[in-house]
């Protein structure tokens, strides 16, 4: 019976969480641990999922459901997957799963299906599943590298060129899982109350994501830095900073990091330091000294593709 196999890349938020939510734009990076998906027809109309290290099914299960409505498939599926990545860090092995379960069904039926096909399709089964989202986790699954997102796919545009590629990142995880749904309602809820003041944090980071975008591109650190310690600051006044994550930014800030913040909804997950290489070991050992793990993970990788 015909199988193929298909893969897709986690990611890091870089900047701009949470205002991407309210229609401002982020930069996502992709990491190098991906998600595999093997899928396979098999007799009768079933469908079996096999996914150990996924902890939710049900967006395996909802991209099946989608995919099949939408172009009319009946077949029994085998679907399993293997993770190259813990799903504890949050870089983002749902979308990863959603992403690569359509793929690996279009190729298993042959049905050709664009980028940007594959992106309404992931995005409408991540929304069925979680409610909450901005799709800029599911872009970096299927396009990889490095992106320029705004929500919902309004704008998805690659950063490339050899400095983006080459990324000084270190990351620390806090070894907190942190639940991005509901930290998304919390700041829904810190605008409700405080309505013109969360729009001014929100687009004040939208400034700083804008004017990081050619520093970035020109591999200013120093500058890019800066911008994420600011961008840190707004972060801390949405009250989705916490202690931990807190005590491995100055960890890495205190060892020479050119700058350092949360990286995704925040209160746990990981922090990201942008790093001169010189540094690094220091503030590698600053982190760990500090309580956080260091996960060593290469950026900007490939989206999602065939394996076999
Ligand atoms: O916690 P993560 O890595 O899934 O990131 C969430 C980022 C938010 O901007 C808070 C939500 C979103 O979907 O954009």
């Amino acid at each position: 019976m015909k199988q193929v196999t298909v893969s897709a890349p986690g990611k890091l938020m870089f900047m701009g969480e949470h205002a991407v939510v309210y229609g401002e734009p982020c930069i996502v990076t992709t990491v190098g641990d991906r998600l595999l998906v093997t899928a396979e027809i098999i007799a009768g109309e079933k469908l079996q999922v096999e996914a150990p290290q996924v902890k939710d099914t049900r967006f395996v299960d909802e991209a099946v459901k989608l995919f099949y409505a939408k172009k009319g498939m009946k077949n029994g599926v085998r679907l399993s997957t293997r993770s190259g990545f813990s799903g504890k860090y949050g870089f983002g092995s749902s979308s990863a799963v959603t992403v690569a379960t359509l793929k690996a069904l279009s190729l298993l039926f042959d049905v050709p299906t664009s980028d940007r096909d594959l992106f309404e399709m992931a995005y409408q089964v991540v929304l069925k599943v979680q409610q909450e989202g901005s799709g800029f986790d599911v872009a970096a699954a299927i396009y990889g590298g490095t992106l320029w997102f705004k929500r919902g796919g309004e704008l998805i545009e690659p950063l490339e060129n050899s400095t983006v590629r080459e990324l000084p990142l270190t990351v620390g995880y806090t070894g907190v899982k942190s639940n991005s749904a509901e930290l998304v309602k919390r700041v829904a809820a810190l605008r409700e109350r405080y309505p013109a003041k969360v729009d001014r944090t929100m687009r004040a980071i939208r400034a700083l994501v804008t004017q990081t975008k050619p520093h970035l591109l020109r591999g200013n650190w120093q500058m890019v830095g800066s911008f994420m310690d600011q961008n840190q600051e707004h972060l801390r006044q949405l009250h989705v900073s916490s202690t931990t994550l807190e005590r491995l930014i100055n960890a890495a800030k205190s060892a020479g990091a050119y700058g350092a913040k949360l990286s995704g909804a925040g209160s746990g997950d990981c922090m990201i330091a942008l790093v001169p290489s010189e540094r690094r070991e220091d503030i590698e050992i600053a982190i760990t000294q500090a309580g956080g793990e260091v996960v060593r993970v290469a950026t900007h990788t490939q989206g999602v593709r065939q394996e076999t």
